[in-house]
């Protein structure tokens, strides 16, 4: 076997270790496994990429990648789960940065005169690509990061200036197909940049996490566009690869928002707080709170508990007590089981991960649709940090923001339990009526505390 083919047979087996790992992950069971084979098939493509006849710099790589690894491994290790997000924006900003670069280094680096046009168009599409990944994810990290407002920017004619830019950007890269001219590359780049900017400026902080999968899906394109310009079939393949698992992502985190992508990325959601009342609610209707002794004995003595986890809990890093208080009940003969919502907390799989941290096992983890029908016969819905994934205004109220996303029924159950430290709304920014349910009780507290409480009270039960 010659060399290059033994090269390609190498970048063959990472391309099928790169799909292996998307199976993998597509599954919490199976995560651990599939980042490790995707990892393998990394470390084969960057093997066998070494082993190619006549490349130059070595070195240089070499180093970079030292450099990369020094930055990378600590900073994935020491990130705190709720910061994941940005951590993801940040990786995949520098992903399409590194495309735009090397679309860049092509473009001059050739005389592209005497290139087929759309040789030259795949090096434009990865500059302008690459550029909005990394300005737009640069500008999602310091909104995750709260190095600004988390909330949309909007300003007078934001719809149409971004159009404008776009429309300049289409001009320039029909300018540049026909005059090559490097100058009017640099203008492409700069008008990217800003493009990337102002494109993520009116999306608001919760929205992010799913601009951050659509920017991903943006990089992998940019990615398969250098895979052409370079003729590197294991570029195209995981750009293509990392291209349509971001969009399917993307695309499902939308569903489950019960929102369209357009409605994400240009309706400024989130811009406007419409909860009455702020942390204390609305002082005219009264909330039921109950102690943390009243509480256990509900718990104790229940036949069937839900416990529904959202965002608090992951801020109150209070998964490990909620794993000790669903097996003191199960201790007791109460069936418990969690009910997750796909978009409970703010990334993909948020409950999932936080929950295996603890190692709940999987089987006591239900998603939304199989727990519904079991919500009406639960003797108690547990809502620990969720407001916006149980509000019934999803099903109920025709004018809400959160109409028509598919929420947890957490309403049908004989009582429910919210877990809060407040009256104040959640991401949505708009008033929940279960909260004023006569079937409601209130445990205000950060959640970590109040299921410590209510692991003690369910023991003196
Ligand atoms: P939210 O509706 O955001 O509600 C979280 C609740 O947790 C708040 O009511 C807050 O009330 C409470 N909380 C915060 N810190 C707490 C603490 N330390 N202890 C106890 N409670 C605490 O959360 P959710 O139900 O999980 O819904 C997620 C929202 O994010 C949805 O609107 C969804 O559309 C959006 N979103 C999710 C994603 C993904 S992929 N997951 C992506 C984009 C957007 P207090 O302040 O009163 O405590």
């Amino acid at each position: 076997m010659s060399r290059g083919t033994f090269i390609d047979l190498c970048y063959l087996i990472a391309a099928i270790g790169f799909i292996l790992a998307l199976k993998g992950l597509s599954s919490p069971k199976h995560a651990r496994r599939g980042n490790i084979v995707g990892a393998v098939g990394m470390l084969l493509a960057i093997g066998a990429t070494f082993a190619r006849p006549g490349l130059s710099h070595i070195w240089l790589m070499i180093v970079a990648m030292v450099v990369g690894v020094v930055i990378a491994v600590p900073v994935a290790r020491l990130v705190k789960m709720t910061a994941i997000p940005q951590m993801v924006a940040i990786f995949n900003g520098v992903g399409g940065g590194a495309a735009a670069l090397v679309s860049i280094t092509e473009f001059i680096g050739q005389p592209t005169k005497l290139v087929a046009t759309y040789k030259v168009l795949e090096v434009l599409v990865g500059v302008l690509v690459g550029s909005v990944s990394f300005a737009g994810s640069a500008v999602a990290f310091a909104k995750l990061q709260e190095l600004m407002t988390g909330r949309p920017v909007t300003y007078p004619g934001q719809q149409v200036i971004n159009a404008v830019v776009a429309a300049a950007i289409i001009g320039l890269i029909i300018a540049i197909l026909i005059t090559s001219s490097t100058a009017l590359l640099w203008i492409l780049l700069v008008l990217s940049l800003l493009l990337g900017v102002i494109f993520v400026l009116p999306i608001g902080g919760a929205d992010v996490p799913v601009l951050i999968s659509l920017l991903n899906s943006f990089t992998g394109l940019a990615v398969a566009a250098s895979g052409f310009t370079l003729d590197s079939n294991l570029l195209i393949v995981a750009g293509t690869l990392v291209g349509a698992s971001g969009m399917l992502l993307t695309r499902m985190m939308s569903q489950a928002m019960g929102r369209s992508l357009p409605n994400i990325l240009f309706s400024a959601f989130g811009s406007v707080i419409t909860a009455t009342g702020g942390a204390e609610g609305d002082p005219a209707r009264p909330v039921r709170t109950g102690t943390p002794e009243d509480i256990g004995v509900l718990l104790a003595y229940a036949r069937k508990v839900v416990i529904v986890p959202g965002y608090g809990l992951a801020v109150a890093q209070a998964q490990h007590v909620v794993r000790e208080l669903a097996d003191s009940l199960m201790k007791r003969g109460v069936e418990v089981f969690y009910a997750i919502h796909p978009v409970a907390g703010r990334m993909p799989g948020h409950m999932n991960v936080l929950l295996a941290e603890a190692n709940v096992p999987y089987e006591e983890l239900k998603e939304m649709d199989e727990a519904n029908p079991q919500m009406a016969s639960a003797d108690v819905a547990l809502v620990v940090g969720a407001n916006d994934t149980v509000n019934p205004a999803a099903k109920s109220t025709p004018g809400s923001p959160i109409y028509g996303m598919p929420i947890i029924h957490a309403d049908e159950a004989e009582h429910i339990v919210f877990l809060k430290r407040s009256m104040r709304p959640g991401f949505a920014g708009i008033d929940n009526e279960l909260l004023y349910d006569p079937k409601t009780v209130l445990l205000f507290g950060d959640a970590k505390d109040s299921l410590q409480k209510l692991v003690t009270a369910v023991a003196h039960a």
